[in-house]
């Protein structure tokens, strides 16, 4: 099967456990054999771009508006520095697809949903983002998001980001779909 195709989602897929179920065996296929984790993060990425875009379930705005309209990762670069004597390095922009977004955050609770699920190393599912403290607007046309934390090797090393741009877009479901998807990453891939 050509790589793309991975990304397509069969008509009949109507629930989010059944989406994601494929999802995983899409992305397991796809990463077989490959362990450099850029590369692993950026055909999640695209896989998770592509079928969200191309699933009923979510699908399109408009015409070549997803309803999902971002999904990538920010990364914490590691450090040797001391965390007492230096500023707190920013989670920066890892493999993404969708719009140009900020490139750097904060690391610090209360700097967005990004910065909160990298620090309490816990998912968030916002509703609604224009009622988030702290929320960063990349994107005017989002209205809800979800982040879960990227786990490699037993360290919180970034997050999972996705966007929406309907409310309310995101549930438990997507939660654990997506937890699914950070722990097929962190068995597939080599943090280094
Ligand atoms: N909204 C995020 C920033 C990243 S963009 O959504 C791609 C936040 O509040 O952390």
């Amino acid at each position: 099967m050509p790589h793309a195709d991975s990304s397509l989602v069969p008509a009949d897929i109507t629930t989010k456990p059944a989406f994601y179920a494929h999802i995983h065996a899409a992305l397991l296929s796809l990463l077989e054999g490959h362990r450099f984790w850029v590369s692993n993060l950026a055909q999640a990425a695209s896989l998770l771009y592509h079928a969200f875009a191309g699933s009923a379930l979510y699908g399109l705005d408009g015409p070549g508006a997803p309803v999902v309209n971002w999904a990538g990762f920010y990364i914490h670069p590691p450090s040797t520095a001391s965390a007492s004597t230096v500023p707190a390095k920013p989670l920066v922009l890892g493999p993404y697809h969708g719009r140009p977004a900020c490139i750097t955050i904060t690391p610090t609770a209360g700097r967005g949903v990004c910065a909160d699920a990298f620090v309490k190393a816990e998912g968030i599912v916002v509703s609604d983002v224009e009622a988030y403290p702290g929320h960063i607007a990349c994107d005017g046309d989002t209205r809800s998001e979800i982040v879960v934390p990227l786990r490699m090797g037993g360290r919180v090393v970034g997050v999972l980001d996705l966007d929406s741009v309907r409310p309310a877009m995101f549930d438990d479901d997507d939660l654990r779909g997506l937890q699914g998807v950070v722990r097929i990453l962190d068995g597939a891939s080599d943090w280094a």
